[in-house]
């Protein structure tokens, strides 16, 4: 699904992340969507640990290749090295805002939970449906932070600590829903808009993805939760039925023919 943290989330949270029911199967359904063919040029905008550069990589085969860029120097060199015996994948560093890649010359894009921490997501959507040739197409995933609903009997404090992961985790807290509007203003036509809701049923999951107990304890320190409020909270969700959901929109587009 998501990140409950900013950029700088380590490669070990991606991946446990990645590993869910709820992530292979929205990046399935957007690989096949991607409709990579052999000799295409890919491009992983925000590629982070790489998670899904050796599938790029298969369906781009012996003679196309596959370009993942991140701007974190560390997700960049792990990435690097776990691609090493992949001849086909090329990783550098680079602002998603300022793509290091010729007008027309990729044919698949991909940015997959990106958006939502860039300072202007719509100079990056231009800048990809600039190195897109005509007619490519461009896969985007991303979550809805402010929808995110956990159930508990006080609606108020579930509400803080909502309150506290849209507002203070995320730098594009709405950018779920702002997909297909950013995508149709960058030149894209819009070819499928999904919303693939994420449904939590069991505390460990969500403790995996939302990242329940160490965000508990930011969010109280940041005041959005009292200490007794604190307390009930977790106890609440770690012992009782769980529930919680959140929108995660996913786009494919088109660039213009
Ligand atoms: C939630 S991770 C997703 C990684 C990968 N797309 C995946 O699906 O596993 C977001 C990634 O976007 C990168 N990122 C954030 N802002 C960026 C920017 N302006 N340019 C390039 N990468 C960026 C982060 O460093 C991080 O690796």
């Amino acid at each position: 699904m998501t990140s409950s943290v900013a950029s700088s989330a380590p490669a070990s949270y991606l991946d446990a992340v990645a590993a869910t029911d709820a992530a292979r199967s929205y990046k399935r359904a957007l690989l096949a969507a991607l409709a990579v063919e052999p000799g295409h040029q890919v491009l992983d905008v925000g590629c982070g640990p790489g998670t899904d550069l050796a599938a790029l990589a298969d369906a781009a085969g012996a003679t196309g290749a596959v370009f993942g860029i991140d701007q974190d120097p560390r997700m960049v060199a792990t990435t690097q090295e776990r691609m090493a015996d992949r001849p086909t994948v090329a990783v550098r560093q680079a602002d998603a805002q300022q793509l290091p890649f010729d007008t027309h010359s990729i044919d698949r894009a991909r940015a997959d939970r990106v958006l939502m921490h860039v300072a202007d997501p719509a100079a990056v959507l231009g800048e990809i449906h600039r190195v897109l040739r005509p007619g490519g197409l461009l896969t985007l995933a991303e979550p809805d932070w402010d929808t995110l609903a956990i159930d508990h009997p006080d609606l108020a404090v579930s509400r803080a600590f909502t309150g506290y992961v849209a507002e203070r985790l995320h730098r594009n807290r709405a950018i779920g829903r702002q997909l297909p509007r950013l995508a149709a203003h960058a030149g894209f036509s819009l070819r499928a808009v999904r919303n693939e809701a994420v449904v939590l049923t069991d505390f460990g999951t969500a403790e995996t993805i939302l990242g329940l107990r160490r965000n508990t304890e930011r969010a109280a320190a940041a005041g959005f939760l009292t200490p007794e409020e604190t307390d009930g909270w977790l106890e609440h969700l770690r012992t009782d039925t769980f529930f919680a959901t959140a929108s995660f929109i996913t786009v494919v587009a088109q660039s213009a023919t």
